[in-house]
């Protein structure tokens, strides 16, 4: 599938609460500068503010529920290919430099793993989810991964996470966005965490452009992905949640201009297999160019 580039088809029209999960053992004074504070692998504390809102947070407490069936349910619902949309994401970083990410909504780490071994010059990267049993997953897989050393996992909400300003050179968000209650609050916060010049990598699933394929893909999340996710994970919402979730988020070109809002330049839009789901790719302009 080709990128294309987005143009505008019409005119434009805390308090912070976080938890840190480190996987790193020693402390690492890079990051308590940009504003993210270690604690020990095993240990969860609150270091802003209260936990009350993450561990009350609707969404993050579904997750919690189906962490455990999460990472079979997602290869099978999409008959693998997800491995290889987080390897088109992961591509897509620039090879040529040093640099520090943040993958927003992590969850059980698929993206930061994809990352991390497709990219050897990524120097550090920070994982951030709410969800407390997401993460657990997480920090278990990169240890396996043996990325330990490059990895510290950040357990808050993406909306009031904290994070310094300009501190990343690239943001990441893996299905992550149309979780959260508002697309533009959290693209203005992608917006803030990146670095001037910094790139914004987002996944999301869309809705095929031809009519009946998106007839069928309709047909295969209201029926087939409800049962199969009721039957597997024992949740009845998270899977209608799914469906309705994907089928409520705006589509490629509404978030394009989403993204244009936000203050992003250069977008573009990589839609993958028939168009279930679509890599956007952003920069937030470096203002000394001006
Ligand atoms: C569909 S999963 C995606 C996980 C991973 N990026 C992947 O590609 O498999 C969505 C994740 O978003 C997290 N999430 C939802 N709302 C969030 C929020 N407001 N702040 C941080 N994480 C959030 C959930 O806990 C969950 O782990």
């Amino acid at each position: 599938m080709q990128k294309s580039i987005w143009q505008p088809q019409c005119r434009q029209s805390s308090e912070a609460n976080v938890i840190i999960l480190s996987t790193r053992i020693a402390a690492s004074d890079k990051l308590s500068q940009s504003g993210i504070h270690h604690v020990n692998m095993t240990d969860v504390e609150s270091v802003k503010g209260t936990s009350g809102s993450i561990n009350s947070n609707p969404v993050g407490q579904m997750f919690d529920h189906i962490a455990p069936a999460y990472d079979i349910l997602n290869h099978l619902f999409s008959f693998g290919w997800d491995f290889s949309w987080r390897r088109k994401l992961a591509d897509a970083v620039d090879k040529n430099e040093k640099l520090r990410v943040l993958d927003l909504a992590t969850g059980t780490g698929d993206v930061l793993i994809s990352l991390l071994r497709r990219n050897s010059n990524i120097a550090e990267a920070v994982g951030l989810d709410i969800s407390e049993n997401m993460l657990a997953l997480c920090r278990r897989k990169i240890a396996r991964y043996k990325l330990t050393d490059r990895v510290s996992l950040v357990r808050a909400d993406v909306a009031t996470s904290g994070l310094d300003d300009e501190s990343f050179d690239v943001v990441t968000m893996g299905f992550g966005i149309r979780n959260t209650p508002d697309a533009f609050k959290t693209l203005t916060e992608i917006h803030r965490l990146l670095k001037q010049g910094g790139t914004a990598l987002i996944l999301e699933f869309s809705m095929p452009a031809n009519r009946i394929l998106r007839g069928c893909y309709l047909f295969y999340l209201r029926f087939f992905v409800l049962l199969l996710g009721r039957l597997l994970s024992g949740d009845n919402q998270a899977y209608r949640y799914l469906d309705q979730s994907i089928e409520n988020f705006h589509c490629a070109d509404d978030f394009c201009r989403l993204m244009q809002k936000a203050g992003f330049s250069n977008i573009s839009t990589k839609p993958l297999t028939f168009g279930v789901a679509c890599l956007y790719q952003a920069t937030r302009p470096d203002e000394s160019n001006d």
